[in-house]
Formats: C-alpha cells, sequence, structure tokens
C-alpha cells in the first residue's frame, strides 16, 4: 500500500521529520520499523496534529510542532518527507527550505513542479517513479544535495521515464487514451505521452 512503498524509500536516520503529518501514518511506520531514533511530526493545521498525537501516542520520542512549511525544529533532520499533497503546496515549502536533508516527497499532483523546484534549489532525483496502490497512481521521489541537469520531458515525467516502470506505462496508456477521446485533443501533449510510451513497451 502507499505508506509502505513510500516508508521503503526512507534511509536510516537519527531524526526523521514530517511536514504537513495529518495523521502521521507515515512516522508510525518508520518508528515501528526503526528506521528512525527519533521524529518531529508538523502540520499547518492543530487539528491534524491532535490526530498525529493518537497515532504516535506509544513513541515518546517524537516533538510536535504547528507550522507553515519545514518548522525551525525540523532544520537538523537527516531526512524529511513531504507526501500526500498537491505539487504547487509541496513547492512552496521547498522554496522556503534552505537546509540539506534527504527529501522524500509524493506529490499526488502537479510533480513537475516539484521536480524544477528541486533542480533549482540544487538537489538531485536518485529515486523518482510512478507506483500504483489501491488502484490510484502515485509519484515518489527521493532527492540529495546535487546538481541536477534534466531536460523538459524529465521535468514532465519523471528524471528516469526510459526506465521501464509497469504503473507508469499503465497510467500514461490511460491518459493517452483520454486525450485522444476527448474533443480539446492536445496534439503536442498525445506527441509527448507517445514518446514517453515508447520507452515504456
Ligand atoms: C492529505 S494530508 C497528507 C498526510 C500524510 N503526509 C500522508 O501522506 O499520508 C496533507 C496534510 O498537509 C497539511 N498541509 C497542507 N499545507 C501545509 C503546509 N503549507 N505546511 C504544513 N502542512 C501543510 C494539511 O493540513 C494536511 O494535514
Amino acid at each position: 500500500m502507499r505508506f509502505e512503498k513510500i516508508v521503503s524509500v526512507l534511509p536510516k536516520c537519527g531524526l526523521l521529520a514530517e511536514v504537513g503529518c495529518d495523521h502521521a501514518r507515515l512516522t508510525e511506520l518508520a518508528l515501528r520499523k526503526g528506521l528512525c531514533d527519533s521524529a518531529v511530526v508538523s502540520d499547518i493545521s492543530e487539528t491534524c496534529l491532535a490526530k498525529a498525537r493518537v497515532t504516535l501516542r506509544d513513541y515518546p520520542n517524537v516533538t510536535y510542532i504547528v507550522a507553515d512549511g519545514v518548522p525551525e525544529e525540523a532544520r537538523k533532520a537527516d531526512c524529511i518527507m513531504i507526501c500526500g499533497m498537491g505539487g504547487h503546496t509541496i513547492a512552496d515549502i521547498l522554496s522556503r527550505y534552505t537546509g540539506r536533508a534527504t527529501l522524500v516527497l509524493s506529490p499526488q499532483s502537479h510533480t513537475e513542479l516539484v521536480r524544477a523546484e528541486l533542480r533549482d534549489l540544487g538537489y538531485d532525483l536518485d529515486i523518482d517513479e510512478c507506483f500504483e496502490a489501491a488502484g490510484k497512481f502515485y509519484d515518489l521521489l527521493r532527492a540529495e544535495k546535487g546538481d541536477m541537469t534534466v531536460d523538459s520531458m524529465q521535468i514532465a515525467y519523471g528524471k528516469f521515464y526510459k526506465r521501464k516502470n509497469a504503473a507508469l506505462e499503465k497510467k500514461l496508456t490511460r491518459l493517452l487514451n483520454n486525450l485522444k477521446n476527448s474533443e480539446e485533443a492536445n496534439a503536442a501533449k498525445i506527441r509527448e505521452i507517445e514518446e514517453v510510451l515508447v520507452w515504456q513497451r
């Protein structure tokens, strides 16, 4: 499922931060698997953070912060997870971040904005893949400090769009069929998707 897949790419770390934690089930899974010694969980909403306090009640080594974006308390984190938000929000949070932590990100939409922001921040992607969970498609990104040279196709479809990925193929085949059946067919977009699919088949 989605939580397992995201947590599977977390590096083992001292301090893990989850920004926009809501119920904090991702952090709970990371703690349960022994992937971090302590955690900072934060959310812009006090109501959401209250859910995290319930989920993580058995873990004493957790700090809870209400904050918009990466809180000061997470600046020393080895890894920061930001998942389950739109790409606009994640890109905005990243644009205000100045640290060097490993970033594990799973935007629900507009992943191209997140890739472009990572490149501009001086981060390089070592994981950029599409996966399917419970019938939905998600992107999962992991980035470390470093220069990243990517072209517009990589920004739009993933740094590794030329590597075979069954979920990406399924998602783009569906999208292509929808675009071809739509009355406002976008020829340029159709050509791009067909180019990605050449690598996927
Ligand atoms: C759908 S939940 C995702 C929860 C969890 N990260 C996951 O992937 O399962 C998105 C959360 O992000 C929080 N959020 C939205 N914008 C935020 C921001 N700028 N800073 C911190 N949290 C934010 C929301 O309050 C909400 O709890």
